[in-house]
């Protein structure tokens, strides 16, 4: 079967309502193995964590306490009413649970869940092969969803909307629309920023959650749950030791717990208490902040090489060489969160703390 471009058939002349699939579009999305890419498990192991770290259930899920109690009865109504759950939408920096959340949604609804991204669907075809390969009360996963190109979000206002799906079969004048009926399921969309998404996607969804960071307690019953399931031997010292480093955020904590078992199986006998976490967290420039090698750089820049003096986003991106968009959603949060830059309208500045963690006089720049 020939294939063709949406973009293509567009220009041929077929007007097809906003937001329609090619017909063909979804065959060859289905012959690339787009939806084989699916797995019913989670795609990525994102985090080089084990999958067995995630807690299954909302009862072993630790911290947001407030999103799992929302969920807790929006997942129970849903079941009464023997209805599929809202979309749901889930924002915050990486790291703190979003995926996680969203496999424990799909395991308490008793549900299948399919994960994709934003990235990986690369043109409409692909959702709409997506979308009629659910079934009836799927929790389908969207990572990064604000990076979603703007004709294949079309596609889904009517399906997350109406659970239908309109495509169009044929060329030319002759080219028909129809609409198609997809199995009723639940969007779980993940963004680091609400503020990226547009305003038609933001407004389909029924329930938004801000995840913020966690707190120290938090990330500590999270290391030692880990750590018994991980069978590490690690003391309240240690693992006081490795929250405390964590930067308010699971994946890291669980991260640092892997290194610093290793540090303890080749320099130490084993067991982490706090002496070896701190030698660990050393060993693997992690300061006493939690902030690693990357952290510094950007504090040091802002202090020293432009001067204590507001920098743009920009053009402190191209200082670091990294890209302006994980320069604001991965590393700022954190840094904004513990004081140590702020944003003005001029630009980001180092605050005073960020000047004494650095060791470098504030009064010299005031
Ligand atoms: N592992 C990663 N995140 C977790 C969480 N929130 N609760 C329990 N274990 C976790």
């Amino acid at each position: 079967m020939a294939t063709w471009e949406a973009e293509d058939f567009r220009a041929a002349g077929a007007d097809g309502p906003a937001g329609a699939v090619d017909v063909a579009d979804v065959a060859d999305a289905n012959d690339r193995g787009a939806v084989r890419a699916l797995t019913p498990e989670l795609t990525e192991d994102d985090l080089g964590i084990d999958r067995s770290l995630r807690p299954k259930r909302l009862e072993d899920y630790i911290g947001q306490t407030r999103v799992k109690e929302n969920l807790a009865v929006l997942i129970e109504a849903a079941r009464q009413r023997r209805d599929t759950l809202d979309h749901l939408l889930f924002s915050g920096p990486p790291g703190l649970g979003k995926t996680t959340l969203s496999a424990v949604v799909a395991n308490e609804l008793g549900v299948s869940l399919r994960a994709t991204s934003g990235p990986a669907i690369e043109r409409a075809g692909d959702l709409a092969a997506i979308l009629t390969n659910l079934e009836q009360g799927d929790v389908l996963f969207i990572d990064e969803i604000h990076r979603l190109n703007r004709s294949i979000e079309e596609v889904l206002y009517p399906a997350m909307e109406d659970f239908v799906l309109d495509i169009v079969i044929g060329k030319g004048p002759a080219a028909q629309s129809l609409r198609l009926d997809i199995p009723r399921f639940t969007l779980v969309g993940a963004t680091t920023r609400t503020g990226l998404l547009t305003g038609p996607l933001r407004d389909r969804f029924g329930i938004t959650f801000r995840l913020d960071y966690y707190n120290e307690q938090e990330l500590h019953d999270i290391v030692v749950r880990s750590a018994a399931i991980l069978d590490v031997d690690i003391d309240e010292g240690g693992a006081r030791e490795v929250s405390r480093r964590s930067r308010g955020t699971p994946r890291l904590a669980n991260r640092l717990l892997k290194r610093v078992r290793d540090f303890a199986a080749v320099r130490a006998a084993g067991e982490v208490t706090s002496e070896v976490a701190r030698a660990a967290l050393a060993f693997f420039e992690v300061d006493e902040l939690g902030l690693d090698t990357m952290d510094n750089k950007i504090l040091d820049m802002l202090i020293n090489t432009f001067n204590g003096k507001p920098v743009g986003l920009t053009t402190l991106a191209n200082a670091l060489g990294e890209d302006a968009e994980s320069l604001e959603d991965v590393y700022e949060p954190y840094l904004l969160q513990q004081g140590l830059i702020q944003r003005t309208p001029k630009g980001r500045i180092a605050t005073q703390r960020a000047f004494r963690h650095r060791n470098v006089p504030f009064d010299l720049f005031g």
